[in-house]
Parts: structure tokens; C-alpha cells; sequence
């Protein structure tokens, strides 16, 4: 490869070696580095081999091996070594040039970089790109955000390698300013929680409820896989429950119950908080991981407590269809308050976040791929303003629908003593949200009586603040009534 090189990767992990030969079977040529620099010969010698891919052995190496504008775009582990990347690629940049974060970054960060990067008078993108190893090979969903005169410069190769749907649409657009890309990566990354948190809640529902086996639970996983429930997940739930270990017993019973995280599911649940959103589902899938991880302490539970016994005597049919109604009212919830999430944070950051698109890059190659997220992306092509997707007219019909067997699911699970967190917070959040009148009169009114934070009155405008005296032995000087 002699002429100069279509756009440089750092970080020859999995992400990395497939996101290049991705590149480079549609057509661009790519130069690669990582700091381990056998990692490129091997590369080169190996899956790149007789490719347009260009193997160099220093970041200086890499930069001079770029068409202008450069553009060199790293995959490399969230935190320090992407800040300890970008220092080492400045000093070989010519104005105008691109560095592209392809990680799994926090979006604060990414607002940081590309206010840094540009005050040098370089651009910045950082992306979220989802999809795992088979998806940054065939085509992962990308989610661009930063400096928007890079677009342009990336346009062609992004959209190239991303995932297609509907005959050739990308999944991949330009979201937004600073680290909008990098949030809409971690609100998926939040629904990619949720999602799986409610899938283990139903395996758990057939098995110790239903008495079903593996065999009966993976057939029931694909069948759901052919309704409203099509999806990435649950087709890759399906393929998992078939799985048998050597001895032919089912490869998950062998697997210890204790999840790992690596930080963005925590993210979308602090950044909820910090916005004041109700994003009950996805938080209640983080401290599900959570209270898995705590083996030890739930090993001392377990021989303190005694477990109800299960009792469920029903028709089994019934239940499941049930359970399948309970699963899709919870996922309409997660991503009714992953969407809510997403425009508060449109308004907060300046971003003009567009929900429809975020959808449609969300339709393919991603994680949480799904036949739903096309439903979503109609919501909003028919009313980009919605101010929540339950009150869009086809997931309130959904919604309405799922209910009485999403109830009776959560009625037996909790009588059998069967933990459904996201299926239970989901079903009190979608109550709460329905209600006119909710018990906060109470709760303002021990804040006035302990405090004197004062309350507004159901017969008086709202702004006009009041103060009790509750005890009569409280004078008159009240708190501020300021709210978080
Ligand atoms: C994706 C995934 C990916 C994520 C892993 C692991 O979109 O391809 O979201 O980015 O890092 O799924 O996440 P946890 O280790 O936090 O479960």
C-alpha cells in the first residue's frame, strides 16, 4: 500500500481488527497502530494480510501515513488512555485535522476533549459504536457527535461500514455537539441493561414458576422472537438456553450468577438523578447486577430466610402468555423513560437531539436492535414533538394491552417470592404515570412540618407557596422554596 491512507485506527483489540477490515472491505484504505506494536505485525500478517491496511509502529508513523484531512480514530479502553492518545497525536496534526474516540467513553469526558481538541484547532469526534465483535465487522450502529465540520470528512466511511436497514438506510447519523454521540451510546448502553435485566427476570418466571426446562424455555424464546418481541436479545436468549456443556447438561445452569458491568449502565442511572428523570427500569437493572455480584452475602441470606414455597397451579399456557404481555409493557416503560432521559437532556445540553434518528440508528446492527424501535421511529415521524412515547397512540394502545397479564405476572411472582425488579418498578412507574393525583401532598406536607419547606395548594395558582403551623409552637419564617 503506497498511496496515503483513507483513515488511521489505534487499538488492535476485537472493536479495532474488525472495525479495520470492515473499513477496508468496503473499499478505504486503513493504517493501523497499537501501542503493543506485535500486535500489528500480527495483524498484518494474519486477517490483514494481501489488504489496504498499512501497519505502522508509532503514532507519529501513523499520522504521516493519512490523506489530509487526517483522520485517525481511536478504539481504545474508556478513561486515561484515550487523553493519553489524544496528546500523543496532537503534535503531528496540521489544522483541520479529525481524532475520532470510537469507545465506550463517558459523555462528560467527550464535552472535555472536544473543547480541548478544538481550542488547539483540531476537530473531535466521539462515537458511539454498538454492535460487538460480529457487528463492527458486518456493520455496527454508529452514533457521531462532536465538532460538526468533521461530519462531512467522515460521512462517506461511517455510513459505509455502518449496519443498513429498510433497503440500504445507515444506521448511523450525526447526532449532536460535544458528547451527544457519546450519550445517545450511553442511553443505549442504559436500554441494553434493561432489556437484559427483564429477559432474566422471565427466565427466571419459567423456570422456577413455570417448572420449565431448558428445551421448552428455548423454544418459547423463539417463538417470541417471530412477534412485537423481535429482537437481538432475545433471539441471542434463545440460541443460549440450547446451549449444552460437554457432559450435555445446559451450559448457563454452569454459569455463576454474579454480573459484570462496565460502568455505562451506572452512568445512564447517575445522569437520570442528575436530571431528575424517572428512570426507575434501567436504575433497578443496575442494582440487580449489583445485588447479584454480593455472592457472599446472599449465600448468609439464603440460609436465614426461608423462600415461600412456590405454588403456582394455574395454566401454564396462560401464564406464559402472560409473562410474554409482562416482558413488553417493561420494555415499553425502559424505553419510554430511556427517551424521557434523552430529552431532558436535548433541552440541558443544547443538543436539538433528533428522536426518530436516534431510533433508526438503533433499528440495526446494535445490541438492542430490535422490530420495536421501527414502532418508535413512526412515533416520532408522525410527531417530533411528542412529549412521551406512552402517549403516542400505538404505545398507548400496546401499553393498554399488556397490562392485565404484566399484573398478574408481578401477583405471582411476588406471592412465590420471585424476585422481578424491572418488571414490578416498570408496572409502579406506568401506575404512578397514569395518576392524576398521587400521595406527594403527604410527603409536602411532613417536608412543611418538620421544616417549614412550605407547599402549594390544589385551590390556589401555582408559585404561591404556604407554611403551616403545624404544632403551633412553630414561628413564622419558613425555608426557601427552592427545588434540586
Ligand atoms: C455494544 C455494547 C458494548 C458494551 C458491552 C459490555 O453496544 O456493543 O453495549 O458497548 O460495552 O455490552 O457492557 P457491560 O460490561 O457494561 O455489560
Amino acid at each position: 500500500m503506497n498511496k496515503l491512507a483513507d483513515i488511521g485506527l489505534i487499538g488492535l483489540a476485537v472493536m479495532g481488527e474488525n472495525l479495520v477490515l470492515n473499513m477496508e472491505s468496503k473499499g478505504f484504505s486503513v493504517a493501523v497502530y497499537n501501542r503493543s506494536t506485535d500486535k500489528v505485525d500480527k495483524f498484518i500478517q494474519g486477517r490483514g494480510a494481501g489488504k489496504n491496511i498499512k501497519g505502522t509502529h508509532s503514532v507519529k508513523e501513523l499520522v504521516a501515513a493519512l490523506e489530509k484531512p487526517r483522520k485517525v480514530m481511536m478504539l481504545v479502553k474508556a478513561g486515561d488512555p484515550v487523553d493519553s492518545f489524544i496528546d500523543q497525536i496532537i503534535p503531528h496534526l496540521e489544522k483541520g485535522d479529525i481524532i475520532i474516540d470510537g469507545g465506550n467513553s463517558n459523555f462528560t469526558d467527550t464535552i472535555r476533549r472536544t473543547e480541548y481538541v478544538e481550542s488547539k484547532g483540531f476537530q473531535f469526534i466521539g462515537t458511539g459504536v454498538s454492535g460487538g465483535e460480529i457487528g463492527a465487522l458486518r456493520g455496527p450502529s454508529m452514533m457521531p457527535g462532536g465538532s460538526k465540520e468533521a461530519w462531512p470528512h467522515v460521512k462517506e466511511i461511517f455510513q459505509s461500514v455502518s449496519a443498513k436497514v429498510d433497503g440500504g438506510v445507515p444506521c448511523c447519523d450525526w447526532v449532536g455537539a460535544d458528547g451527544a454521540g457519546h450519550y445517545v451510546k450511553m442511553i443505549h448502553n442504559g436500554i441494553e441493561y434493561g432489556d437484559m435485566q427483564i429477559i432474566t427476570e422471565a427466565y427466571q418466571f419459567m423456570k422456577d414458576v413455570l417448572k420449565m426446562d431448558y428445551d421448552e424455555m428455548h423454544e418459547t424464546f423463539k417463538k417470541w422472537n417471530t412477534g412485537e418481541l423481535d429482537s437481538y436479545l432475545i433471539e441471542i436468549t434463545a440460541d443460549i438456553l440450547a446451549y449444552k456443556d460437554e457432559d450435555g447438561a445446559p451450559m448457563v445452569e454452569k454459569i455463576l450468577d454474579t454480573a459484570g458491568q462496565k460502568g455505562t449502565g451506572k452512568w445512564t442511572g447517575i445522569e437520570a438523578m442528575h436530571l431528575g428523570v424517572p428512570l426507575t427500569l434501567i436504575a433497578e437493572s443496575v442494582f440487580s447486577r449489583f445485588l447479584s455480584a454480593q455472592l457472599d452475602l446472599r449465600d448468609q441470606a439464603s440460609q436465614v430466610f426461608q423462600a415461600p414455597e412456590i405454588t403456582f397451579e394455574g395454566d401454564k399456557e396462560e401464564m406464559l402468555e402472560n409473562l410474554k404481555m409482562a416482558v413488553y409493557g417493561a420494555k415499553l416503560i425502559s424505553y419510554a423513560q430511556g427517551y424521557n432521559l434523552l430529552m431532558e437532556a436535548s433541552k440541558e445540553y443544547n443538543w436539538d437531539l433528533k428522536y426518530g434518528d436516534i431510533a433508526l440508528m438503533w433499528r440495526g446492527g446494535c445490541i438492542i436492535r430490535s422490530a420495536f424501535l421501527g414502532d418508535i421511529k413512526k412515533a416520532f415521524d408522525k410527531n417530533p414533538s411528542l412529549p412521551h412515547l406512552l402517549l403516542d397512540d400505538f404505545f398507548k394502545e400496546k401499553v393498554q394491552k399488556a397490562q392485565p397479564g404484566w399484573r398478574k405476572v408481578c401477583a405471582v411472582a411476588v406471592t412465590n417470592g420471585i424476585p422481578v425488579p424491572s418488571l414490578s418498578a416498570s408496572l409502579a412507574y406506568f401506575d404512578g404515570f397514569r395518576s392524576k393525583r398521587l400521595p406527594a401532598n403527604l410527603l409536602q406536607a411532613q417536608r412543611d412540618y418538620f421544616g417549614a419547606h412550605t407547599y402549594e395548594r390544589t385551590d390556589r395558582p401555582r408559585g404561591e407557596f404556604f407554611h403551616t403551623n403545624w404544632t403551633g409552637e412553630g414561628a413564622d419564617t419558613v425555608s426557601t422554596a427552592y427545588n434540586s
